[in-house]
């Protein structure tokens, strides 16, 4: 077995140390810029790999170096016993950094096992603070649910928690700055998203550019730039000059940050995806199954890193991608 902790290198240089892992293509919201409301085009559960299956694959990445995971879906904790799971992980030498994106809805019930299986950080998506608005992007009457999970998540101690607001012109931009104020008081980063046209959802909902809502923010909140100490996320960060908020900017649209890509992604059922915006990918489940060994996954997943596109095509090719977001894995 191979312990080699120097980072996988892509073609362009770039040290993939970060995987992105969909544990479920289900979801318990239907937000407009992800999933038709018609979508039936689930996994089958036979298809999904299981724990066991995810464990050793993790533990393949991590021994090529890789040292930070998020669990994603779909919405990761529909997957049944996630926290079972998010201890496996944490567990595995090599893994320093467990997070974990959710829509919150389930937080109330889980937060606590999941601070005690080791996830440390939570992304919670909340895209207005409106009612109405809320309803009307994911489907269904959410804000109270969103509103008990951030509470459970304060509550279980995860730090940092960024809320991520896709933000669409003539739906939620006008509530950039209610939502800055609002993650200002409550102590969350808000990170504002530029819509990707990931399937004909994403692509239907049009993005607002980024760039013209900073210069609003940074008159009204007085916000400098933020030196990021752990890089290779996507997001921009500017924080009030008194310290007290946060906010990210990710603008895979109007400025793409593809040179710095740190990340692939594995979906729920064992496809190896290079890259959100393209289509190369190395299914791993069909290998899995036929009995591989841990040196030979290792060495395919070191070929399927050579597969790597330079960069997405978002803005050039925006109806290129068909998958929707939560298939890949977000
Ligand atoms: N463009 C940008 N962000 C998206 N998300 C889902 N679909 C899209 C899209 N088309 C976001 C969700 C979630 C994160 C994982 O991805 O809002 O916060």
């Amino acid at each position: 077995m191979s312990l080699s902790r120097s980072p996988l290198t892509d073609r362009f240089g770039r040290s993939i140390e970060y995987l992105r892992l969909s544990v479920t293509d289900r979801c318990d919201m239907k937000c407009t810029y992800c999933l038709p409301k018609s979508f039936k085009g689930y996994q089958e559960p036979a298809d999904w790999l299981t724990f066991d299956e995810i464990e050793r694959v993790v533990g393949a990445f991590a021994r090529l170096g890789t040292s930070r995971v998020r669990l994603t879906g779909g919405e990761p904790l529909l997957r049944r016993h996630l926290p079972q799971l998010a201890s496996r992980i944490s567990a595995l030498p090599g893994i320093r950094d467990l997070s974990l994106s959710t829509n919150g809805t389930q937080l109330p019930k889980y937060a606590e096992s999941l601070r005690a299986a080791g996830v440390t950080r939570l992304n919670i998506s909340l895209d207005s603070l409106t009612r109405e608005c809320v309803t009307q992007i994911t489907g269904r009457d959410t804000l109270d649910d969103v509103m008990a999970g951030l509470d459970a998540a304060q509550a279980a101690g995860f730090d940092p928690i960024k809320l991520n607001m896709v933000v669409m012109p003539g739906v939620n931009d006008h509530e950039v700055e209610s939502m800055t104020e609002f993650c200002i008081n409550r102590g969350f980063i808000l990170r504002m998203i530029e819509t990707m046209p990931m399937g004909s959802t994403g692509l239907a909902s049009g993005f607002t550019p980024l760039g013209p809502i900073l210069d609003k923010l940074r008159d009204r909140f007085d916000l400098i730039p933020e030196i990021k100490e752990m890089g290779g996320g996507p997001a921009r960060y500017w924080r009030t000059r008194d310290g007290r908020g946060q906010i990210g900017l990710i603008t895979p649209i109007s400025q793409h940050f593809c040179a710095t890509c740190n990340r692939v992604r594995l979906s729920v059922d064992g496809t190896l995806y290079l890259c959100l915006g393209q289509e190369e990918k190395v299914e791993l489940r069909p290998l899995l199954r036929a009995g591989i060994s841990d040196s030979d996954l290792e060495q395919v997943i070191r070929e399927g890193i050579e597969l790597k596109p330079e960069r997405h095509e978002f803005r050039e090719a925006p109806t290129k991608i068909i998958r929707f977001m939560s298939q890949t894995g977000g």
